[in-house]
């Protein structure tokens, strides 16, 4: 017989009285001599199927593999329930044991797991009701971006992950090299050949799609990129991956209000499709983890996100009284503990940041008038400080060549970025979602590591 999902049979109150498998592992074992029940999950949802074994049809020898994390086969009637806690559950005729897991070794016994503890088994930790809750989350808002997208007639833009130029200027990246680091090649100079490398040139993981994501919204108007990029900052925060998901639409034609309206309508939707279709994950976490965490949710829906400048925002916090770890003054890049007092303290509403000083902002952000700022926005959320970073960008040849020129960019890397200054230029605009960063929104994590299955960070590559 077919297998069929325990969230299917959870959800199909019309399959009772029918024969039916289920395959999953074994969550516990109890009972008595009489009779013996086992909670299995499949993965498919958060709740167990109850499988109650009579033990006039089965020994003692079959079952006693039937331990915590041991995989099983069983078919039998589903019925209705005595007991408290489910509504159905199978009354086992056929039992097949797929693997055992020896309870002298296995990990994951019973419950009262810590998520730090987790974290070194992150290799079995999927099988936890917190880790299948927060990475089928994860994967319905992964499945909502797409749909998000495609139905605005966005296109999808695969950019590439190894590149020779960095984004974000900050030189944080990742050198991909085949060169043997124990004996490097060197030029008459005495520096690095790297006309010997396998692109014959510096190359490194990308930060970012969105140089190459500019090239597709000239040309296809309106797109968006989705993949992981990498970072080599030492942040060891719970806010920061050495390599993420990002989200980057690329739109022509948008100035940064538009952009603003897109960003802002773009989450909501993500949060909403979430509530809708994950509601009984998002129910466990919130009850294990957060308790405000669905009132969160729909406050962020109900309400219009607050618009303001960073100057507005930086006098906000100058004369707020409260004392900050990073003292705060116009010029200074904002960090995460002035984010959370502009959102949680000050307007209580996530907040867009427009306009930074053009010092702390990415070379391709378009000036603003006054020469001092550049038309950036940033989205701050309550318990995350920044989950979308995004500008208008400079559609000026000469501006953006000065700014390169004064950053001291090197100009061989970004003829090709320059290009689309030159040949039909278009005022455009686009922004980056932190992807783990929604992740952790959505299901009320505390930390980034706990919301992708393999987290990379400093001095961790694990599994
Ligand atoms: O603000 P960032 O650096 O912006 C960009 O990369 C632009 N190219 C985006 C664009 O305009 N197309 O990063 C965008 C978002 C941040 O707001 C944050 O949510 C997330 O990416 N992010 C990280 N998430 C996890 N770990 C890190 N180390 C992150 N760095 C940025
Ligand atoms: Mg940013």
């Amino acid at each position: 017989m077919k297998r069929i999902k325990i969230a299917r049979i959870l959800a199909s109150p019309e399959l009772i009285g029918s024969e039916v498998c289920v395959k999953g592992w074994v969550r516990t074992r109890r009972g008595n001599k009489f009779v013996q029940f086992v909670a299995l999950n499949d993965g498919s949802c958060v709740g167990n199927l109850q499988i109650v074994f009579d033990m006039n049809k089965f020994s003692d020898e079959q079952l006693k593999e039937i331990t915590t994390g041991a995989s099983i086969g069983v078919c039998g009637k589903l019925v209705e329930s005595m007991g408290k806690g489910q509504t159905c559950e199978i009354q086992a005729e056929t039992l097949e044991i797929y693997g055992t897991a020896d309870p002298a070794t296995y990990p994951l016994q019973k419950k009262g797991h810590t998520l730090e503890f987790l974290r070194e088994k992150a290799h079995l930790r999927p099988r936890t009701n917190t880790f299948g809750a927060i990475l089928r989350v994860r994967s319905a808002l992964a499945f909502a971006i797409h749909k998000f997208f495609q139905e605005k007639g966005f296109a999808y833009l695969h950019t590439p992950l190894i590149t020779g130029s960095d984004c974000e200027g900050a030189g944080a990246m990742f050198q991909v090299t085949t060169l043997p680091l124990a004996k490097l090649p060197l030029t008459e100079n005495g520096e690095v050949d790297y006309s010997k490398d396998f692109f014959g040139k510096p190359t490194a993981l990308t930060v970012s799609g969105q140089l190459e994501g500019e090239l597709g919204a000239t040309a296809l108007g309106e797109i968006y990129t989705f993949g992981p990029t990498f970072r080599a900052e030492n942040s060891n925060t719970p806010r920061h991956l050495s390599e993420f998901w990002m989200i980057e639409p690329e739109m022509a034609f948008y100035d940064i209000t538009d952009n603003m309206d897109l960003a802002e309508e773009f989450v909501k939707y993500c949060i909403r499709y979430a509530l809708d279709n994950c509601r009984s994950d998002i129910e466990f976490l919130s009850e294990h983890f957060d308790k405000e965490l669905i009132g969160r949710l729909e406050f962020v829906l109900n309400n219009d996100f607050v618009r303001l400048t960073y100057t507005e925002g930086v006098k906000i916090l100058e004369e707020c009284g409260k004392k900050f770890e990073f003292p705060v003054h116009w010029g200074t890049d904002l960090q995460s503990e002035h984010e959370r007092y502009l959102v949680e303290q000050h307007f209580r509403k996530p907040v867009i940041l427009t306009d930074y000083p053009k010092e702390i902002k990415a070379f391709y952000m378009k000036q603003n008038a006054d020469g001092k700022t550049v038309r950036a926005m940033d989205v701050l959320f309550p318990n995350i400080g920044e989950i979308i970073g995004g500008s208008e960008r400079e559609a000026d040849y000469d501006k953006l060549l000065a700014r390169i020129e004064e950053l001291n960019i090197p100009m061989k890397d970004m003829w090709w970025y320059l290009d689309t200054r030159r040949y039909g230029s278009v005022p455009h605009s686009g922004f980056g979602l932190g992807f783990e960063r929604l992740v952790l929104f959505v299901t009320g994590m505390t930390n980034i590591r706990d919301v992708i299955p393999f987290p990379r960070t400093p001095n961790n590559a694990e599994f």
